[in-house]
């Protein structure tokens, strides 16, 4: 389908709304009947209809359209956060005395999900390095019913082989999902290359604006169906319709956007790869990306979302450059207009710094819509302060 015709068109039905140009915000939480039969067909199964916003809305089916469109699938579900899509999801594939292999890092609430939540549940979870498909195949069980995959992830940005491990799955009749939400479906198609089911925050690159927080699932309508009738439904963390429409409203522009953060930057990275102060970068299409080739081969594009690994001798230089940042926001997440720094010793406790441990060194950096040459002195100067200290 053409990405013009979805964005511009698909599921915009404007003759039942006055033929508005931006669809309408349908805040409502339930819907009347006209029978008694009506409303009984909708209470068997509301896959296909409004009875409940918890279930389907007007305004969040034409988001659902586009969103599942985008990714080349049958149909998507959206949620009120990413973390709601990655929850609902693969407790959807899952039961009591199953085993999971999932990349090792994915995003943190994953993990935690993994790591905490499951086991209660007794499903026990394998970690892998994601670098090599046989770490995969190795850590099959025969009970393995899911293999969880972020590829890149958001911090160092390490691909897995999509296609090779969907194959993997596919013969050994295990499900995968994997986390998109750092290609989009624009850079990165995870259904051409295999995969069950494809998530994404929306709250990032879909939403684009930092002013709603989304998560969506796409996959065929059977595993989609499946997937609302019980834990959608039941879970309850459906996205509000205004909410909704926020993503409709990103979405028109998402393709532009991306492109302009794609070129700030890669310009971005070529002016910090030679800086005397920064020891290493992470960018999967910078050519000096040990997965380069990888990210060529099954990526489209890479927007926004690079790390720096500092040169520094201490926690407070690292701290001095972040904190000398003037046009960066000092912030989580990413995908919206404005550029963020996102220092990972952050996230320790300041006497848990250690110079040795390259991670507390790095610094995420997301590259908004800001002109690339604002954005490049910016940080220039941040670095030339550590130069001093
Ligand atoms: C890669 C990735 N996946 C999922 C999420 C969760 O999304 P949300 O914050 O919308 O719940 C995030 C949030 O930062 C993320 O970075």
């Amino acid at each position: 389908m053409d990405l013009s015709y979805i964005i511009n068109e698909l599921g915009e039905e404007r003759d039942l709304y006055f033929n508005a140009i931006a669809p309408p915000i349908v805040q409502s939480s339930n819907f009347a009947f006209d029978t008694v039969a009506a409303l009984r067909e909708l209470l068997l199964d509301e896959y296909n209809g409004f009875l409940y916003s918890r279930g389907n809305n007007p305004t969040i089916d034409i988001l659902r359209q586009k969103l599942a469109a985008l990714d080349g699938a049958e149909d998507a579900l959206v949620f009120g956060s990413g973390a709601a899509a990655i929850f609902t999801t693969v407790l959807s594939q899952l039961k009591k005395g199953d085993h999971v292999v999932c990349v090792r890092d994915p995003y943190s609430w994953a993990r935690r999900l993994f790591e905490n939540i499951l086991p209660r549940f007794g499903v026990d979870t394998t970690f892998v390095d994601g670098t090599a498909t046989a770490h995969f195949e190795a850590a099959l069980q025969p009970n393995t019913a899911l293999i969880y995959l972020e590829s890149p992830n958001s911090l160092t940005f390490e691909l897995q082989d999509v296609a090779a491990i969907a194959q993997l799955a596919r013969s050994r009749g295990i499900t995968t999902i994997i986390d998109n939400s750092y290609c989009t479906p624009l850079y990165q198609q995870a259904h051409v290359m295999g995969i069950d089911l494809c998530l994404q925050s929306a709250t990032k690159f879909i939403s684009g604006h930092s002013d709603t927080m989304a998560g969506v699932v796409t996959g065929t309508r059977e595993k989609i169906r499946r997937i609302f009738a019980s834990e959608f439904l039941n879970i309850g963390s459906g996205i509000a319709p205004f909410n909704a429409w926020l993503l409709l409203r990103g979405l028109r522009t998402l393709e532009i956007r991306l492109q302009r953060s794609a070129a700030s930057t890669a310009k971005v990275v070529e002016r910090l790869k030679r800086h005397p102060l920064i020891e290493k970068i992470f960018f999967p299409l910078d050519p000096d990306f040990p997965q380069y080739e990888l990210a060529t081969r099954q990526m489209k594009g890479a927007a926004g979302l690079l790390t720096i690994q500092l040169k520094a001798d201490n926690r407070d230089q690292v701290e001095l450059f972040c904190n000398s940042l003037q046009h960066f926001l000092m912030a989580v997440s990413w995908g919206g207009h404005e550029s963020l720094a996102f220092p990972a010793c952050a996230s320790l406790k300041a006497e848990d710094f250690n110079v040795n441990e390259p991670k507390h060194r790095m610094v995420r950096l997301y590259i908004g819509l800001e002109d690339p040459g604002y954005l490049i002195a910016d940080l220039e100067q941040a670095l030339e302060k550590i130069g001093k200290a």
